[in-house]
């Protein structure tokens, strides 16, 4: 297949480069200006990819768009006029809310959302690494997109384990749940995942799940309150070590994706009338971070 990711940051590197293994012809659209752009991971040798041509584009087959959400649409609206109505797109971040854009801007082409659990650390431009194995989901984002469950074999083929998931938003949901209870949480507090299982943060933790299981039921889902509050705990058990992606970009004085986790939420929930005050109060605090800065508190 011809494939161009678009964003080939941590996790677009690692696609990119077990695409190409795969025998795809893969390309890149990047930041950078350069027309060919050098990628290693881990210790394998280094591959060459072409970058922002928009042959490529117009010849791709699918578009991988590994930007972070809040990326996507200064990513893809410059590029919208060298896109081919039928190439398949599909976006893989972090959060939810860039469907509105996709399908009012991308409506004669097959959409596509994926999830993965994968780790991508990038050491410099050039090089990253893998630092998780770990698995991927894939499903529609619209009717067209249905048509495109061979791209699952495409993806598992290339980087293990991938499948198809017929119910991807249920799938998106809860993992929005887990990332409003852990993300920034851990970031506000500057702590590592684990420190969240600390009886302290039990109430906290349990509020913040139930309001977003409320909005769940509100758009149609069969939620179990407890069952998504026992996914959270596993989660914090299972990533102890780890600092959360929120936690690293507020650190690191980058954007973050609160927009698109906490932020989806609390959007979702004002169409329902619905009160959030535990989201919004970590919402407003994350922001408050990104604008003002830790210092000013
Ligand atoms: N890394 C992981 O382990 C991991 C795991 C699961 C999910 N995710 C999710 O995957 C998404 C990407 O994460 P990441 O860690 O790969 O982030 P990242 O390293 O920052 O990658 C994003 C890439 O997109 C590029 N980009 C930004 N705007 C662009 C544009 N207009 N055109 C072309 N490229 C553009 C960025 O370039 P510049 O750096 O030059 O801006 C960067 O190389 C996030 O939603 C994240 O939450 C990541």
């Amino acid at each position: 297949m011809n494939i161009v990711v678009i964003g080939p940051g941590a996790i677009g590197s690692l696609w990119a480069y077990h695409l190409h293994q795969a025998g795809h012809r893969v390309s890149v659209w990047s930041t950078k200006p350069h027309s060919y752009f050098k990628l290693r991971l881990d210790e394998s040798p280094a591959i060459e990819l072409a970058n922002n041509q928009p042959r490529m584009l117009q010849q791709a087959d699918l578009i991988l768009v590994t930007v972070k959400a809040w990326q996507v649409e200064q990513a893809l609206l410059p590029i919208r006029r060298e896109i081919n109505p039928e190439t398949m797109i599909a976006v893989m971040h972090n959060g939810m809310g860039t469907s509105d854009f996709l399908i009012k801007h991308f409506s004669t082409n097959p959409l596509l959302v994926a999830k993965t659990t994968h780790g991508a650390y990038k050491l410099s431009d050039q090089q990253t690494c893998h630092t998780g194995k770990g698995h991927t989901q894939i499903g529609s984002l619209n009717p067209l997109g249905e048509q495109c469950q061979f791209l699952s074999q495409v993806l598992a083929h290339a980087l293990p384990e991938c499948g198809w998931n017929d119910n991807i938003q249920l799938a998106l949901w809860n993992k929005l749940a887990i990332n409003c209870a852990i993300n920034p949480l851990t970031a506000l507090h500057n702590i590592k995942n684990g420190e969240l299982a600390a009886p302290s943060f039990k109430q906290q933790l349990t509020d913040l799940v139930s309001e977003v299981a409320s909005v769940m039921t509100l758009q149609g889902f069969d939620v179990d309150e407890s069952q998504l509050l026992a996914q959270v705990y596993q989660v914090i058990d299972k990533t102890a070590q780890n600092y959360s992606s929120m936690h690293q970009d507020i650190h690191h004085q980058r954007r973050s994706e609160i927009d698109y986790i906490t932020g989806h939420l609390l959007s979702v929930a004002k169409l329902h009338n619905l009160k959030t005050p535990v989201n919004q109060k970590l919402y407003d605090a994350i922001k408050h971070i990104e604008t003002v800065g830790r210092n000013h508190d």
